[in-house]
């Protein structure tokens, strides 16, 4: 089930209402990486200064866990109620979404008390250099694959046990907010290993290289 190139445009810019801006062009980079993410190359970004890949970072963790969680959310307990507790599938749902839910939560905590905080101080023109070796020993490739690999079996799971539950309108909305945020994360996490760290490298050496 594939968004429309608006409805993607729509969820893409809808999250940089507040403080953290990005220009028209960052905007179309992350479009075209949402359709494709096998497009990704460093090069796309290098016109971006580490002040847009932080404002996009933020911005993108408030949109998580502000729009897309809680909405995968509801639509969970909508299925529960639907479906009641003692449907073992139900049960299933409901665990793969308080687990999802409970790691995504932690890695983002993690990142903006750590990752982001070290980076704003540096925009501020803070610089610590403990901080530093923190940020750069505790961030490289921090992301793993497991929970989405967990998705989909358990999206086979339902279409092998029970093709009523499949077509369960509720249970389609499910599936396809997660996919959605999967998608979105999927390019998430590639620039927060492939391009925020390398950013945040060229501008502590530039400004701070007697340090480096
Ligand atoms: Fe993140
Ligand atoms: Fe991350």
């Amino acid at each position: 089930m594939e968004d429309g190139r608006a409805i993607t445009a729509e969820r893409i810019s809808s999250r940089f209402k507040g403080n953290y801006q990005v220009s028209d062009g960052f905007i179309e980079v992350l479009l075209q990486l949402y359709q494709d993410a096998s497009q990704f190359k460093v090069e796309l970004f290098q016109p971006f200064g580490l002040e847009d890949i932080h404002a996009y970072l933020k911005a993108s963790h408030a949109y998580y866990i502000g729009s897309c969680l809680p909405e995968i959310e509801t639509l969970s307990q909508q299925l529960e109620s639907e479906l009641g507790r003692e449907n073992p599938l139900s049960e299933k749902i409901h665990d793969f979404v308080k687990d999802y839910k409970a790691e995504l939560y932690e890695h983002i905590e993690v990142e903006e008390q750590i990752i982001l905080k070290f980076v704003q101080d540096i925009l501020n023109g803070q610089y610590d250099k403990g901080n530093r070796d923190f940020f750069f020993n505790h961030f490289l490739h921090t992301h793993n694959d497991e929970i989405i690999s967990h998705l989909d079996s358990l999206y086979q799971e339902i279409e092998e046990k029970d093709q009523n539950l499949k077509a369960n309108p509720t249970l389609q909305g499910l599936f396809k907010a997660l996919n959605s945020l999967r998608k979105d994360l999927e390019v998430h996490n590639l620039i927060e290993d492939e391009i925020f760290v390398l950013k945040t490298l060229d501008y502590v050496n530039s400004r701070y290289p007697e340090e480096a």
